[in-house]
């Protein structure tokens, strides 16, 4: 097969904010500050399902910390572009974390009621440290005060898809962030 072209993007999205390309630098970026950070320590890495996925397996790969992979679902949408507030666990860690490095790997910080949520969660479990890698953030829609240590890109206040993102279970697959268009979200 011959090198696929560059495709025109989803018809639903209406801007691609940040190609494969600028993912891949970034998430090299993201790496390198952590293995510098966690020299000589175990991981214990945090996916949060199922929007952080694409981002997690990423990530770890280029990760040269020892690392146990581990995985949390939360949710705190149904399906629509806000949050409702209310958070819960569909999915909680294998393992105890008494004692251990934890990394958590989220998509996208928007209000913090999630994170905010799952670090007093995780806390509670006495961890040795806990910190925060969200891909994106959007600073402007902050509800709730939550202390991110790594952050991908701070973005302004757009629904985004794409590379892990959802709107109504549709467009993880999208190799790049995109900004939907207003229209499929709003009816
Ligand atoms: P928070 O609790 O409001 O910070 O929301 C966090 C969760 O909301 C993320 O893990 C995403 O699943 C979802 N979310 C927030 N903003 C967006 C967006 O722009 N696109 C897709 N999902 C989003
Ligand atoms: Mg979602």
């Amino acid at each position: 097969m011959s090198t696929p072209s560059r495709q025109p993007p989803h018809p639903d999205v209406q801007e691609v904010l940040f190609s494969e390309a600028e993912i891949a630098a970034r998430g090299e970026g993201l790496a390198a500050a952590i293995n510098t950070d966690y020299a000589g320590l175990e991981i214990y890495f945090v996916g949060i399902l199922k929007g952080a996925a694409p981002f997690a397996a990423d990530l770890l790969r280029r990760i040269d910390r020892p690392l146990r992979l581990d995985f949390m679902a939360v949710s705190s949408y149904g399906s629509g572009a806000r949050s409702s507030g209310a958070v819960r666990i569909l999915k909680d860690l294998e393992e105890g974390i008494a004692g251990r490095h934890v990394l958590v790997v989220e998509d996208i910080v928007d209000s913090g009621l999630t994170l905010h949520y799952l670090r007093e969660n995780l806390l509670a479990r006495r961890p040795a440290s806990l910190r925060i890698c969200a891909f994106l953030d959007k600073p402007d829609r902050r509800k709730v005060d939550v202390p991110v240590d790594y952050v991908g890109f701070r973005i302004p206040d757009h629904f985004v898809v794409g590379y892990g993102l959802d709107y109504a279970e549709r467009y993880r697959n999208l190799p790049y962030i995109g900004v939907l268009k207003p229209e499929v979200y709003q009816g």
